[in-house]
């Protein structure tokens, strides 16, 4: 028996691979210092350590441009209203979907209400994917942002980035994306999808800690910055540098969280290459974690989909989402009957010990659209990797008993 059967790594990835704590221990306690790239010996290699990170995440993500355009910031929210609110003016429009979360709604809802930006919200079919075409039929003239969440976060299903983004360079829009549901999971490539500005969240499946983000703006994409400040570098211009990272940078950075992130990068690497058996240098960084992902989302699906398959045969579940086949992450909305979710949630954590998220999950319009707003949302359950077959067995007996319990026949 387990303490916790943890099936809330869709909110945050826990827990992490061991080297991500130790890394973080050590960096902290030998160069825990303020950056700078003309300082002391210390600041030095503590600047090394943030160029670094920034090279291994531009090779992730397949940004071939100038690394030095990933930016850190607090987290995807973060990240998120430093692209919507940098890029959008009075009269512009934007195309975005009703699967995103509220960090991208809020921030569209506050354009629109207060600073003239209209938005079309592209609906989804009953599985949750957003068809192209519509996102292509919904621009005008006056759109300059399209932006998409790459995997719902309530749902699972996973949108076609490639032909988004397709549709946007033709149309010469800026192709935001939220990728904290699919980055560390499946591959998030930049440049094949056409992507002009990515955001991604360190918590979630890159396996760094809370507080550390970042978002990779494409050489050629303008965002304004909505704070400036110091930056350690040209300290007497009045104003903040153009230069990137500094440009959407002001401030201390979150330097354990960067040494995270640092650590969790080499950790998909050194995965990979178990896959590939191959030797440190063999492979290219991107290449390794590319192994790496595979055999991550590999084993999440699998968990996912013996999950899918014990809920759908439980009289009285209603399982949301895709069907077996379409293209999705480990995530997996359900719900038992009328109850609330808020109910099913509290019984499976009380009597099971089963950590599962309950509620809206910050996504609104997807309950709107499929009427689970009264009914206080869905329960979510998201394996991640290290989830073993004692949680999938503990998942499926909690929710079988307590169908028993709670379905009226
Ligand atoms: C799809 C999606 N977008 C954005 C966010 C916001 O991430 P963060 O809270 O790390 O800013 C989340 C977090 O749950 C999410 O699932």
């Amino acid at each position: 028996m387990k303490e916790h059967y943890y099936f809330d790594n869709a909110a945050t990835t826990w827990p992490k691979p061991e080297t991500v704590y130790t890394t973080m221990d050590h960096f902290f306690r030998n160069y825990g210092v303020n950056p700078g790239r003309a300082g002391h010996e210390l600041a030095v290699e503590a600047e090394k350590m943030i160029g670094e990170t920034r090279r291994m995440l531009a090779a992730f993500f397949n940004y071939g441009g100038d690394p030095n355009r990933v930016v850190f910031t607090q987290n995807a929210t973060d990240s998120l209203n430093i692209a919507l609110f940098g890029l959008l003016a009075e009269g512009d429009h934007v195309v975005t979907t009703r699967l995103e979360h509220n960090s991208v709604l809020r921030p569209l809802n506050h354009l629109q209400r207060d600073h003239g930006v209209s938005v079309t919200y592209v609906a989804r079919d009953a599985q949750g994917y957003v068809d192209p075409e519509a996102i292509r039929k919904a621009i005008t003239p006056q759109t300059r942002v399209i932006v998409v969440n790459h995997a719902s976060n309530v749902l699972g299903s996973v949108q076609d980035l490639e032909a988004i983004g397709q549709i946007s360079r033709s149309a010469e829009t800026v192709f935001v994306v939220d990728s904290c549901q699919t980055a560390g999971v499946l591959p998030v490539d930049m440049d094949a999808m056409a992507i002009d500005v990515l955001s991604f969240t360190g918590h979630k499946g890159l396996f760094g800690p809370m507080g550390i983000g970042g978002m990779i703006v494409r050489e050629g994409v303008d965002v304004r910055p909505g704070r400036v400040g110091g930056t350690g570098v040209d300290s007497a211009s009045p104003f903040h540098p153009d230069k990137y990272p500094y440009h959407l940078e002001a401030g201390t950075a979150c330097l354990p969280g960067i040494a995270g992130l640092n650590a969790a990068q080499r950790w998909f690497a050194e995965l990979g290459r178990q896959q590939l058996g191959a030797a440190v240098g063999a492979t290219s960084h991107a290449d390794s974690c590319r192994a790496a992902l595979r055999h991550i989302a590999a084993r999440e699906t699998g968990h996912v989909a013996q999950l899918r398959a014990a809920f759908r045969d439980l009289d009285g579940v209603v399982v949301y989402g895709p069907n077996d086949g379409g293209a999705c992450v480990a995530t997996l909305s359900i719900n038992i009957q009328d109850v609330s979710a808020e109910q099913a949630g509290t019984m499976l954590d009380a009597d099971y010990h089963i950590c599962v998220r309950t509620g809206l999950h910050c996504a609104p319009l997807v309950h709107e659209d499929q009427h689970t707003v009264e009914q206080k949302g869905t329960i979510r359950f998201s394996p991640g990797y290290f989830t073993d077959e004692d949680d999938v067995e503990q998942a499926i007996k909690g929710v079988t008993e307590l169908v028993g319990m709670l379905v009226r026949t």
